[in-house]
Formats: structure tokens, sequence, C-alpha cells
């Protein structure tokens, strides 16, 4: 693995409920070195955003979770994980999709859609000491090999369904730690503007009138105006004012 720090440390199992769970408990239990990587082929109780489930077929996909210790980062800016994590994700589509019929976003708050169909999820676990970071356990799931998403046939997709090529496992998972090292240690040089420009450039919809729904699942237009310090949505309704949204507020439907 050629990185200083993520990835040096792989632990794979064949199957566990989910990694970032059992990330968790080795971080209560053991001291382990920041940039581990928890890697399976099986996720028995694989965990989604906003407490969704997260499928993926044995064997085809990447599943990790990768642990940080961002000691040097304010609970302010958390969101910052995210949005490295979401520019890491980037970063290796485009090393692997060059060709320019791929279109490449990141939908807020950390979903990574290839020609609008999601190819990769992010769920981000933080554990706090009083105000300060103490571990982050940044998970990721992304498509590779799976043809097949029952249910969710026009909403996701993967590497191969894409290019109907076969795409190395290893490989990606190189250049998943490659590029995860590179973000993060721009955030730990505190390169805040760097990120929020990148992560702005590659949003989904940003200045684009987009259909939303709100926790009563009541749906309504609105344009995406850009992401606040926290990591909340501007929306510019149609009376022309602004509203932030937090995750579990507000759906993009699309
Ligand atoms: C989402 O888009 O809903 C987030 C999906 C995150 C899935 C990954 S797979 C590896 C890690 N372990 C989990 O239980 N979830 C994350």
């Amino acid at each position: 693995m050629q990185t200083l720090f993520i990835g040096q440390h792989l632990i794979f199992l064949h199957e566990v409920d989910s990694t970032n769970t059992y990330a968790t408990n080795l971080l209560r239990n053991v001291n382990i070195a920041e940039g581990s990587i928890i890697s399976t082929d099986n996720q028995t109780q694989g965990k989604g955003q906003r407490g969704a489930v997260w499928n993926s077929e044995i064997g085809s996909n990447i599943t990790i979770s990768c642990i940080l210790k961002p000691h040097f980062l304010s609970i302010k800016n958390t969101f910052y994980l995210s949005k490295i994590s979401a520019l890491a994700i980037y970063d290796v589509l485009t090393e692997l999709l060059p060709n320019s019929q791929f279109d490449i976003k990141i939908k807020w708050p950390n979903d990574i859609l290839v020609n609008q169909k999601k190819v990769a999820g992010i769920l981000i676990e933080n554990n706090f000491n009083r105000d300060v970071l103490q571990y982050s356990v940044i998970g990721i799931g992304i498509n590779v090999n799976q043809m097949e998403f029952k249910g969710l046939q026009h909403s996701a997709s993967s590497l191969k369904l894409l290019t109907s090529h076969v795409f190395n496992k290893n490989d990606v998972l190189e250049k998943l730690c490659q590029h995860l090292e590179k973000w993060y240690l721009k955030l730990k040089g505190l390169k805040f503007s760097e990120i929020d420009e990148q992560y702005l450039n590659r949003l989904f919809g940003i200045n684009q009138l987009c259909l939303f729904s709100d926790i009563n699942n009541n749906e309504f237009n609105a344009t995406i105006i850009g992401i606040d310090p926290t990591g909340k949505l501007i929306l510019q309704h149609s009376n022309g004012k602004l509203y932030y949204y937090e995750v579990k507020e507000v759906k993009l439907v699309y």
C-alpha cells in the first residue's frame, strides 16, 4: 500500500455485522493506530445514513471503515470529515472512470453519484470527549462489481454496471486509501477554503432548481445555494428567502 498511514494496518474479516460497529468496538477496547482499515466481504447488518440498511452483494463491493483521530478538528468543523471523504471517493471514481461520458457528482451530504445513480455512500460515526473529537469511524461503501440492485435499479449503480469491466477490489481500495490520506492531510493542514471550493464545485444540483421532500414527505422545489460551515444545506425557496436544513430535515429527490 503506497500510503503513509491510511491502510497500513488492514484488518480483513470474511463476515461481520458492520465494519463501523466493529471499528467502534475496537476503539473502545484496544489502542488501534490512526489510518487502520477494517474491510469485509460480507456485512450482515450494514448501516446506512438516517438509520437505513446498507445492503451489498457478498464479495462484490468495497465495504470498509477507516479509523481517524482528528483531535485537531473543533466540533463545529466535523462536517469537513464528510467533505474530505466525499472528495476522496470522487477522485477515486474520476481515476477509474476517466471517460467524459461519466458525470460524477457529490450529492449532499455525501453520496457519490455517477450519471445520477448512487455508486458510493459514506457513514461517519464520531466520538467526542467534552469538546474534543476523540476518533471518527469513516464507513465507506463503493459498489464495484455488483450487477443487480433489487428495487434500486433506477437509483443505484456500480463501476461494472457503468463500464462492463470487472474491477480489482484491491486496486480500488488502494486508490481510496491514497486519496483519503491526501484529503485528510489537507484537512490537517487546515486548508478549509480549498476543501470548500472543491466540494461545492462537485456538488450535484448547485445553483439549480431541484426537487426536495421534507420530514413530512411534502415535496417542494428550491435552488441549492450552498452548504453552511456546519454542513447544513442552504436552499432558496420560491419566495426568495434562504432556508437552512440539517441532514434529517430534507431529502433531495433525484
Ligand atoms: C449511505 O449512503 O447510506 C451510507 C452507506 C455507508 C455504508 C458503509 S459500508 C462500510 C461501513 N459499515 C457500515 O455499516 N456502513 C458503512
